[in-house]
Formats: C-alpha cells, sequence, structure tokens
C-alpha cells in the first residue's frame, strides 16, 4: 500500500489557511499555490538517490554528493495542476513536464479525458503526478492510469488538499503510488467538493468564476 505524507510544515500550513478563504485575490492565490508547490517539492524529493562526484573548489579536491540523475518528469493534471508547475520548475529546473487533460463531469463527477503528452522516456523517469485537489479520486486514479499505460514507473502523487474518500480510492488503485498533501480534510460534500476545501481550484487560480 502506498504511503500518505501529510506536510505539516508550519509555513505550508499557514498558506493552505490563506488559500482556503473566500476573500484571497486569483492574483494571491496563484503566488501561494506556487509557494506551496515548492515547499512541498522541497520534501517530497527528500529521497532522490545521490551520487559521488569528485569536484575541485579553489582549496582542494573533494568528493561531493550530487543528484543521480536529473530524470525527473513533472505532471499537472490540466488545468489546475498547472498551479503547482512553477515552484517544482524553481527547485528542479531541468524536469521535463508532461500534461494530462482532465476534468471533472459536473453531473456524475466522473473523470473526462481530452489530453495526454508526456516525455518519450517517461519509463525512465521518477515521475510527480500534481494537482491542487484529490476529491472522490477519479482525476487522479485516471491520470495515473494514462501514465502507467506509456511506460510509467516511478510515481508520486502530490496535491495540496486531499478528502479521505480520494485517498482510500487511490491508494486501491494504485498501491504502488506514494501521496503527499499538505492537509487532509473532513469529507465530501454532495456535489463532491471537498469539505472544508477551497472551492474550485481552477477557477480560483484562473479567475474564472
Ligand atoms: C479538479 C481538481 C482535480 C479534480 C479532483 O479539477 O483540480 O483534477 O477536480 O476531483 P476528483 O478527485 O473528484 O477527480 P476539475 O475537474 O475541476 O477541472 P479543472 O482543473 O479543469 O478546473
Ligand atoms: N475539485 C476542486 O477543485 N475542488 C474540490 O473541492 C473538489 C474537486
Amino acid at each position: 500500500m502506498g504511503k500518505v505524507y501529510v506536510f505539516d510544515h508550519p509555513l505550508i500550513q499557514h498558506k493552505v489557511a490563506l488559500i482556503r478563504q473566500t476573500e484571497t485575490t486569483t492574483r494571491d492565490f496563484r503566488r501561494l499555490v506556487k509557494e506551496i508547490a515548492m515547499l512541498m517539492g522541497y520534501e517530497a524529493t527528500r529521497d532522490l538517490p545521490l551520487k559521488d562526484v569528485e569536484i575541485e573548489t579553489p582549496i582542494c579536491k573533494t568528493t561531493v554528493k550530487m543528484l543521480q540523475g536529473e530524470d525527473i518528469a513533472i505532471v499537472p493534471i490540466l488545468r489546475a495542476g498547472l498551479g503547482l508547475v512553477d515552484g517544482m520548475l524553481e527547485l528542479i529546473p531541468n524536469a521535463k513536464v508532461g500534461h494530462v487533460g482532465l476534468y471533472r463531469d459536473p453531473e456524475t463527477h466522473e473523470p473526462v479525458e481530452y489530453y495526454c503528452k508526456l516525455p518519450a522516456d517517461i519509463d525512465k523517469r521518477q515521475i510527480f503526478v500534481v494537482d491542487p485537489m484529490l476529491a472522490t479520486g477519479g482525476s487522479a486514479i485516471a491520470a495515473i492510469n494514462f501514465v502507467k499505460q506509456r511506460g510509467g514507473k516511478h510515481i508520486i502523487f502530490m496535491c495540496m488538499i486531499a478528502a479521505p474518500e480520494g485517498i482510500e480510492a487511490l491508494q486501491k488503485a494504485h498501491p504502488d503510488v506514494d501521496i503527499y498533501i499538505a492537509a487532509k480534510d473532513e469529507k465530501l460534500n454532495e456535489n463532491a467538493y471537498i469539505v472544508p476545501g477551497l472551492g474550485d481550484a481552477g477557477d480560483r487560480i484562473f479567475g474564472t468564476k
């Protein structure tokens, strides 16, 4: 079963509290999402493998640790997942970025797929599938199915706010995927929105409502 890591760092908690607030503007919301992605990305990359490298400082030769490869792919789930990409790229500028396009049908809440474009060598990369929200889990499960169908193997799912229902569904569908979240909320409401949540993440990032 995939592990669930809840990032309870005070800075992350504070910023998540701010994005929940109705009065937070689109501009601030976007900036905060980027900052949260950076802070979460810092923690989520903790286990990346290192290798010994010989270098020369102005004083002497020495052996230091460097990342084994820059073989990382960030895969946002469109469209709200785009909000997390810039923060991750600040940390890992050489990462490749794939895109999976999904939206929830407003009636059935089932994910509807409309786009998928991933790096050709996705099978060799450590993949971070990112989306601000994990509600029913349908979108994350479908996105990870896409990634696996194209050869993706080492997958981490990272989101800001998750409902218990979504965590359970994702763990069941993809037991090999670890889940990194900033906050585990109470439940889903009758429209499958997270309670207390932050509303519609895509609309809040892009100012479409
Ligand atoms: C939101 C969110 C997730 C999905 C989560 O996207 O960004 O992708 O809902 O819900 P689920 O766990 O029940 O699938 P939405 O469908 O609103 O599309 P958008 O990003 O284009 O706004
Ligand atoms: N998608 C969102 O953007 N918010 C929710 O609460 C649930 C799904």
